[in-house]
């Protein structure tokens, strides 16, 4: 399949992977109404055309939390990423290192920490979870630590993990699990040898190196359903903010009380983000949100967001909502199931041809350049 922009890795990613796969990356809480909103609502931000200010070469890099970004775009945390691509987690560490963008390694990856820290360069990041298992967590961080990834983001918006009725129905949230995903990888070969289904199963390396043993798909959702913890409060988050001893982003954050929250704790950064409407089905959109909470906290720490983000044009909206840097999602997981590495990278060259074309036609020579004066006055007071 020809990709011409962006949103074509969708298609291409559909036509590649199991259902239950493509579904799990595509769907989202309920009715999906958050997760359809946060991309009709970012194409409904309309921003200044400027004429004739003599923008010449626009550059694209930006300085983040003391890094040099390439580009003011991370590839977010996903879970189960080498399912899509063989040890992909691997291919989108060295996409983004030879690309010069962060990758955020997600606490539940197919490929452990040490593995994906081999592959990758120094923009490494970790994501982790609130988990009952503060021994997992701990183990977990001091590898991260040691294994040169010195940002955490830590993802405060799954106390409980969202009702995803698409997942519920193929069997990847449940105890369905297994039996019908391993038939249907059977009618999907071609994606079966490339991750290595048909030699051995799939294991999730980051909770293995905890647990000790092999942990196949259903031991990684049972340990999950148990794991996740909603009584987590602000004051849990201290031990932390004490023992980490690198940058601490909060994700998920989309209240501008929550946001001075985090202010009150210490984060040096927020991502702005519903999750991509995978958890509160009715949570407003980020696009909304983010102005809000620029308002409240914009200058007291850093603010990413995300949630929709499918283009470049769709990056510079983010910034000017009020936001220093992206991250992506689902963008990125369909090219790595449509054409792995090469796919990651070839939509990073998608994103910032269409984002050197935004800055010049409104006239910002630099990112830093695009702001809450860029957007149309409608939308300076949304
Ligand atoms: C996610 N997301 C996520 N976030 C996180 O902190 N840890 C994780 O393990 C995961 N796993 C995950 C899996 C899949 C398949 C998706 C699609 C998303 C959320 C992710 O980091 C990000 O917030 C959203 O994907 C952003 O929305 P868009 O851009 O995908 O619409």
């Amino acid at each position: 399949m020809i990709i011409s922009a962006p949103t074509d890795y969708r298609e291409a990613a559909r036509r590649r992977l199991p259902r239950f796969l493509f579904d799990y990356i595509d769907g989202g809480a309920v009715t999906e109404s958050t997760m359809n909103a946060n991309v009709t609502a970012l194409r409904e931000v309309a921003l200044r055309q400027r004429v004739l200010g003599g923008v010449g070469e626009p550059s694209l890099g930006a300085e983040i939390l003391g890094e040099r970004w390439t580009l003011p775009i991370a590839f977010g945390p996903v879970g189960a990423t080498g399912m899509y691509a063989r040890r992909g987690e691997t291919q989108v560490a060295r996409a983004a290192a030879i690309r010069g963008v962060p990758y955020v390694l997600s606490t539940v990856s197919v490929c452990s920490i040490e593995e994906v820290a081999r592959a990758g360069g120094d923009q490494l990041w970790f994501q982790l979870y609130v988990l009952k298992d503060r021994g997992f967590m701990t183990n977990a961080l001091e590898r991260a630590w040691a294994a040169g990834m010195k940002t955490l983001v830590f993802t405060v918006d799954m106390p409980a993990p969202g009702s995803r009725y698409r997942d519920r129905r193929s069997g990847m949230a449940g105890p369905a699990a297994t039996l019908r995903q391993y038939l249907q990888a059977f009618t999907h070969p071609e994606w079966a040898v490339d991750v290595g289904l048909l030699g051995r199963p799939l294991s999730f390396g980051n909770i293995e190196a905890y647990v000790g043993r092999r942990m196949g798909m259903k031991d990684y959702t049972g340990f999950l359903a148990r794991n996740f913890d909603p009584s987590i409060t602000w004051a849990d988050l201290e031990w932390i903010r004490d023992s980490w001893k690198g940058k601490l982003i909060l994700k998920g954050i989309l209240d501008p009380e929550d946001a001075r929250d985090a202010v009150r704790m210490g984060a040096d950064g927020i991502v702005v983000s519903n999750h991509g409407g995978r958890q509160l089905d009715g949570a407003i959109p980020t696009a909304r949100a983010l102005p809000r909470v620029a308002d409240a906290v914009g200058g007291d720490l850093t603010i990413l967001a995300d949630s929709g983000v499918r283009s470049g044009l769709d990056v510079a909206r983010m910034l000017a909502l009020g936001a220093q840097g992206v991250l992506l999602g689902r963008a990125y997981a369909y090219a790595l199931a449509a054409d792995g590495q090469r796919g990651v990278e070839h939509l990073l060259d998608l994103l910032a041809a269409d984002l050197r074309v935004t800055m010049i036609l409104t006239g910002a020579r630099t990112v830093a350049d695009i702001s809450r004066e860029s957007l149309v006055a409608a939308e300076k007071e949304m």
